[in-house]
């Protein structure tokens, strides 16, 4: 049996083997393949024979789609038997877990994930638990979900606690990553008064706990807070544009308090703070059907539907693969800095271009599979909503100078894996 691992090139054309990185003494390297093997297929489903395979073609044949959705790293991943023709899914779960490092116990740290099993969270999640640290993520499972973080349940330094950051949570710990937050537009907007209490009551909770155990606090605040920036590219500096009651406000306005907030307790409470504005990511574990335009080219061209621009394609955005932003927030938290710091990626495109290259990409990866087009993909325009800004970039020269740090994930290579999770996703059934 076969299968071509992915080879992921940066932006200098050097090949990635490995993530993360040693700075202020916190060391966060992981070798790639390892955490690939968790998300980009964390829960593979077999299809049960229809009978029509004998016992061994069939299993042979199971074995080779494991292999390629896995590259060949089949030692941590559930396998999960679904039945055609009951429609029914038995789960199994993992037989071993994932190697972590054994830190000694001065160096191993207790780290509260807020929103660990959404998207961000549970890449951060992973990384945090390979390093050996003592994680618990704590969720209400509005957008995230189990499935993300399942592959390390029944770990002995894992713990996931289902709450509702609006409510108060105790627990000991010396670092706090507080993500739990909507980010979507159609999620943060189902119920806006929601999401400005998780804004303000979840950052006031997770800063009093801060305050109490003197943990250090990281805030995941967003490029939204310089709203529809007349300044190009942001720095930090920029107070922003920001439209107070549109519909976009319970997210950027929720944010901006949670920063003020955030300081607040700094100035008043000594509390040791850290906060990231995140510029616009993408990833596997991205929800498929969340409205953002990375999933939603993606899954258009994956299905062969007409991929849908809104406005006139000519709006720029720049896209911050997942792996660069965790990166760049466990160097921020162990780092010095507690100015606001922008992390993202510079690199810009138009929409329209942006669609082009995915169309490209989701072609190649069609074509490396064997996957037969019946037809090419159009591409097609429709009225853009309100308050979309009509360009946004980051300027990242204090993340490189205070951190360090800066993306090595071209876009092209973080879409391709990207594509991967999806297309696997799309087989499985449950995309
Ligand atoms: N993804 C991006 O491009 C981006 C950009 C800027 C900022 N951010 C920030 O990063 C963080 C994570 O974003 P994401 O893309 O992973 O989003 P996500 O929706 O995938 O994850 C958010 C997580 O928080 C949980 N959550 C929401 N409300 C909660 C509550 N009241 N109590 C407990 N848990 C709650 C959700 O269930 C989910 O698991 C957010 O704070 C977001 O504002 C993300």
């Amino acid at each position: 049996m076969s299968t071509s691992p992915i080879h992921t090139l940066d932006k200098n054309g050097q090949e990635i083997t490995s993530v993360g990185f040693k700075r202020f003494g916190f060391d966060s390297e992981v070798p790639l393949d390892v955490l690939r093997s968790l998300y980009l297929r964390s829960h593979y489903v077999l299809t049960a024979s229809d009978g029509k395979m004998d016992d061994i073609e069939s299993q042979a044949e199971e074995e080779i789609q494991h292999a390629r959705f896995t590259q060949g790293f089949s030692n941590y991943q559930s396998k999960s038997i679904f039945h055609p023709s009951t429609g029914r899914i038995s789960y199994t779960t993992l037989s071993r877990f994932p190697p972590v490092t054994l830190l000694p116990p001065s160096a191993r740290k207790r780290i509260l994930v807020t929103g660990g099993a959404g998207f961000v969270g549970s890449h951060l999640v992973d990384r945090l638990m390979l390093l050996g640290h003592e994680v618990t993520v704590l969720d209400n499972f509005f957008t995230g979900s189990k499935t993300t973080v399942s592959h390390w349940i029944g770990h002995p330094n894992f713990e996931m606690v289902r709450h509702d950051v609006v409510e108060p949570f105790m627990i000991e710990c010396d670092q706090i990553y507080h993500l739990a937050c909507p980010a979507s537009p159609p999620h943060y907007q189902y119920n806006a008064v929601k999401t400005i209490k998780t804004s303000f009551m979840g950052t006031l909770n997770m800063l009093g706990l801060a305050k109490r155990t003197k943990a250090r606090f990281l805030i995941s605040s967003t490029s939204e807070v310089y709203g529809d920036p007349e300044v190009h590219p942001q720095t930090e500096d920029y107070w922003g544009h920001v439209n107070p009651i549109g519909p976009r406000a319970c997210y950027d306005e929720g944010k901006r308090v949670a920063e003020t907030l955030t300081y607040g307790f700094q100035r008043q409470d000594g509390v040791d703070v850290r906060v990231a504005r995140i510029f616009n990511t993408y990833g596997p574990r991205m929800n498929p059907y969340d409205g953002r335009v990375v999933s939603n080219f993606i899954v258009q061209a994956l299905k062969g539907e007409d991929m849908t621009v809104y406005g006139d394609g000519k709006q720029t955005r720049s896209f911050q693969y997942i792996h660069d932003l965790v990166d760049g927030l466990i160097a921020l938290m162990n780092s010095d800095e507690t100015r606001p710091v922008n992390i993202g990626n510079g690199d810009e495109f138009t929409i329209g271009e942006f669609a082009e290259l995915v169309r490209d990409i989701v072609e190649k990866v069609q074509d490396q599979d064997g996957v037969k087009r019946s037809r090419k993909v159009d591409i097609v325009y429709k009225p853009m909503p309100t308050d979309d800004p009509q360009k946004r970039r980051p300027d990242t020269t204090r993340a490189k100078e205070s951190l360090g740090w800066q993306p090595r994930w071209t876009v092209r290579m973080g879409l391709e894996e990207m594509v991967r999770y999806y297309k696997a996703k799309m087989i499985e059934g449950s995309l």
